[in-house]
């Protein structure tokens, strides 16, 4: 028997348009929409109806980054699948893309079966996978449409992290050929690696071991040069080219020129970049390894540069590359060696409200908050319009958000597994109210009522900025 649910009386906001519709969900679809007022949304029955009114409608939002689980620095990120997907619900995310890893010698297929061994089953949302290829060779480059037959379309590599991600110039091209042929996405971590480590080994040799020396060893030079170097990798290799966690003014000047060149080059920044800065880095004591993460923190001055860089379409996508370690017994790794802080912060709850507070600041439209947070994300790695939009066909992952709620980011109220929160005391204007993914709510007006394997594994389409 099929079940129908009908949100009635809020405004629907996509990356395309606002109308004041009522949405009308069949079997986990979104099966119609009609203005309020219409013949048709009055005829409309519903075994549940969801009052919206005075609130926005909006699609569940789609995390293109993050990190469950990952093995990193000798620990682990804090959150599991379980409850790292059931904080994305929490904060109005219905869909994340997180990042298998291929160990050295092994198959990428041994990497995708490793992550869907710790996901299957344990999910509160919808998830799917990037692959990090961290042994490129002629078997690996083999693999690759095996992969992307299996939904996994993009391929992240590092330019940074030696001896550990890192792969070199050659590979990387070898890697985008292989991409350019076969319809994959190569993303890349763009800092110089091997010129960062010259500048660690250098300034702890001079004593400086605190976390703010993190940020300054990640030159933000090191950034462009790195990013400047894979656009020109992929030109050559005839490949288009995603980068990730963008930071620095000077990385997102060398993606809009080749942009302004015609190249299909694609940036993505984190609301730690937006939000934070090297103030939090150079917190009093110890404590500014809780905003360890690589590409670093910048100077308040880039901010500037990203909100541009997001409302002039130079950068797409803001994702949260969540990859939380915990400050007690994890970040601590790092005390008296800023190189043993495991790097990455939590934040999969966060975005969704942070970029709407973007919006009540004036930096982004409404639109386009939904645009780079839930429309773009799904396009690039090809999952839309079933994630991403609110039109008749597509998943009813949905979230009723009340614009007018003011609450305060905290530790003592998040559920992201991790003991602290990067933005702590921070007040946001907007909150996310109930939550439906695929036609099942999963948050209801401040209760959780979702499960653990609710949410399944999402094959993926290729980049569809390039169809
Ligand atoms: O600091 C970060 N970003 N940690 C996660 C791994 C990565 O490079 O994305
Ligand atoms: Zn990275
Ligand atoms: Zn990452």
């Amino acid at each position: 028997m099929s079940t129908r649910t009908l949100i009635r009386g809020g405004l629907v906001v996509t990356a395309a348009e606002e109308v004041h519709a009522d949405v009308l969900i069949e079997d986990g679809r979104i099966a119609a929409l009609a203005g309020h007022t219409t013949a048709t949304a009055r005829s409309w029955t519903a075994d549940r109806v969801i009052d919206a009114t005075r609130k926005y409608v909006i699609p569940g939002g789609v995390d293109a980054h993050t990190h469950m689980e990952l093995p990193f620095g000798g620990t682990a990120a804090s959150d599991t699948f379980e409850t790292g997907t059931r904080a994305a619900a929490w904060g109005g995310t219905t869909t994340i893309v997180d990042f298998a890893v291929q160990s050295r010698g092994e198959a990428l297929r041994a990497g995708l079966d490793a992550w869907h061994a710790k996901a299957d089953g344990n999910c509160a949302v919808d998830y799917a996978f990037h692959l990090i290829m961290s042994d490129v060779n002629a078997a690996t480059l083999r693999e690759m449409p095996r992969l992307i037959e299996l939904g996994v379309t993009s391929f992240k590599l590092f330019m940074a992290y030696p001896g550990v991600f890192y792969s070199d110039d050659g590979q990387i091209l070898r890697a985008m050929q292989r991409a350019g042929e076969t319809g994959g996405l190569i993303m890349v971590h763009a800092e110089n690696g091997v010129a960062i480590d010259v500048l660690v080994a250098q300034a702890l040799a001079r004593g400086e071991t605190a976390p703010r020396h993190h940020g300054e060893v990640r030159r933000a030079l090191l950034e462009a040069e790195a990013t400047h170097r894979a656009i020109r990798l992929a030109q050559v290799a005839g490949a288009p080219l995603y980068v990730v966690h963008v930071s620095a003014a000077e990385a997102l000047a060398e993606l809009t020129a080749a942009r302004d060149q015609g190249l299909p080059v694609f940036g993505e920044t984190c609301p730690q970049y937006l939000f934070l800065s090297t103030d939090d880095l150079a917190a009093p004591g110890f404590e500014g390894a809780k905003y360890v993460c690589s590409t670093p923190l910048r100077p308040k001055e880039h901010q500037a540069a990203l909100w541009r860089g997001l409302r002039t379409d130079d950068l797409q996508v803001v994702s949260t590359d969540h990859c939380p370690f915990c400050f007690a017994g994890q970040k601590e790794l790092g005390r008296g060696d800023f190189s043993k802080i495991p790097n990455g912060l939590p934040g999969v709850e966060n975005r969704m409200d942070l970029l709407h507070q973007a919006v009540v600041d004036g930096h982004l439209s409404r639109r386009r908050w939904i645009e780079i947070a839930c429309a773009a994300p799904a396009r690039m790695f090809g999952l839309y319009p079933q994630k991403g939009t609110i039109a008749p066909g597509a998943d009813a992952d949905l979230v009723v958000y009340d614009p007018h709620a003011v609450h305060t980011l905290s530790v003592t109220t998040h559920h992201m597994n991790v003991d602290y929160s990067a933005y702590e005391g921070r007040t946001v204007t907007g909150r996310v109210e109930t939550v439906l993914s695929r036609g099942t709510v999963v948050v209801d007006r401040g209760t959780y009522t979702g499960r653990a394997g609710h949410g399944t594994f999402v094959p993926r389409t290729t980049c569809q900025y390039l169809d």
